[in-house]
């Protein structure tokens, strides 16, 4: 495992002390970005042993890459290495199953990096805003590391996620509002608390946990990049941390080609990040009374909107915008005819992909990663409430 160099701030590439716990850059409050010397990895041998020797065997799940990962005790659940499902309809297409992951959604694999690295240093109290499944692998990791964990999410937030958190032994306030209003409570109350911010890109270690994505969906093509990758985006970790990926996995040449297209998927009733696409801004505005059944997606402007508008743009990608209607109408079409009960978040990437097909924007022959960010068995009284209209 290697040892961090320096934290880099993705906006002004200010360096910050790993040493200490770190927030956002001090300078400009950019994301920071968690960077190693990896010339020990680097070479398609050191790849070829992942998961090989004897010592890997110790390593299960996302900690496979312990190569590129920190070099600390991890803090684990079985986080990451999900299934890469080929689909039954479409011949190119594969669905990265993250449902698979402990707490039902890819959000385990930020969150145990991040508690890991939080243990790590001695922090005792944790804070996080969250649309849901964030805050249930952060009450999940914080209950196996000693750690209180302090959520805050919307009232409406899906009752599995309410339940979960409870369950874990957070604290959990419920707010009439949306996440960016458990934002705010949490920026207020954090100094007087004692609470450590692990809000989404206000802190390195989620991102580095997401980026295990990148390598994994590489890996399991073949060490060889796929077409284009939907990825449904709320605050758009896992999309920059694949990104951060692909950018390591060239340097270390385990993989080359052209990089995928990033598909950056958002709901018709919140999509600011589609909106500053399609206007040609670097940045998105917040958008007013954001409002979608994808409770993952109902983020009015994400703190990293520079850096999933970059990447999306340098990619080749776009960013689309898809109904609750096509939402549940793709997921009832998953469920009946693969098997696969997907969240919503993951069913607006899988319904984008029928309609970029639609465009032309892509051709059925391209191979393409669709994510079901999370199980939709965490979705029950959501889905429930549309499942008449599923009758036949
Ligand atoms: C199931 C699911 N998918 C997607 C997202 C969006 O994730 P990100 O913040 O990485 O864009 C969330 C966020 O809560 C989620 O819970
Ligand atoms: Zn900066």
């Amino acid at each position: 495992m290697p040892r961090i160099a320096y934290l880099e701030c993705s906006r002004c590439h200010a360096h910050h002390d790993p040493a200490t716990p770190q927030t956002v850059c001090t300078t400009c409050a950019g994301s920071l970005y968690v960077r190693y010397d990896l010339s020990a990895a680097r070479g398609a041998a050191h790849r070829d042993l992942i998961g090989c020797t004897a010592e890997d065997k110790r390593w299960s799940g996302m900690w496979r890459y312990r190569q590129v990962l920190p070099d600390v005790e991890p803090v684990t659940l079985g986080e990451g290495w999900t299934p890469m499902l080929p689909s039954r309809r479409y011949a190119h297409v594969w669905l990265k199953e993250e449902g698979a992951n402990p707490t039902g959604t890819f959000k385990a694999r930020g969150l145990a990096l991040a508690v890991t690295m939080a243990r790590h240093h001695g922090l005792k109290k944790l804070a996080a805003p969250t649309a849901g499944n964030a805050g249930g692998a952060l009450a999940a990791y914080a209950a196996a590391a000693g750690i209180e964990a302090h959520i805050f999410m919307p009232w409406d937030t899906p009752k599995a996620n309410q339940v979960e958190c409870r369950a874990y032994g957070a604290h959990v306030t419920l707010v009439d509002g949306l996440i960016s209003d458990c934002g705010r409570m949490v920026a207020e109350r954090k100094a007087a608390e004692g609470w450590f911010d692990i809000s989404t890109l206000k802190e390195p270690f989620r991102v580095e946990g997401k980026k295990t994505m990148g390598y994994e969906l590489v890996e399991q093509l073949g060490w060889t990049y796929p077409d284009a990758v939907f990825y449904p985006t709320g605050g758009g970790v896992g999309m920059i941390g694949m990104w951060k990926a692909f950018e390591e996995m060239e340097q270390l040449g385990w993989v080359t080609g052209k990089r995928p297209k990033m598909i950056a998927i958002q709901a018709a009733g919140c999509a600011p990040v589609v909106r500053a696409f399609e206007t040609g801004e670097a940045a998105s505005e917040i958008w007013q009374d954001a409002h979608t059944l994808a409770s993952g997606l109902r983020v009015p402007k994400p703190y990293g909107d520079y850096i999933i508008l970059e990447i999306v743009r340098a990619s080749g990608g776009t960013a689309v915008a898809v109904s609750d209607e096509a939402i549940f109408a793709s997921l009832r079409g998953w469920a009946t005819q693969e098997g696969l009960l997907l969240s919503p978040e993951g069913a607006a990437a899988t319904a984008a992909y029928d309609y970029l097909i639609g465009t032309g924007f892509l051709s059925a022959s391209d191979r393409v990663v669709l994510f079901n960010t999370g199980s939709g068995n965490k979705y029950t009284d959501v889905i429930g409430a549309r499942i008449e209209q599923f009758q036949v």
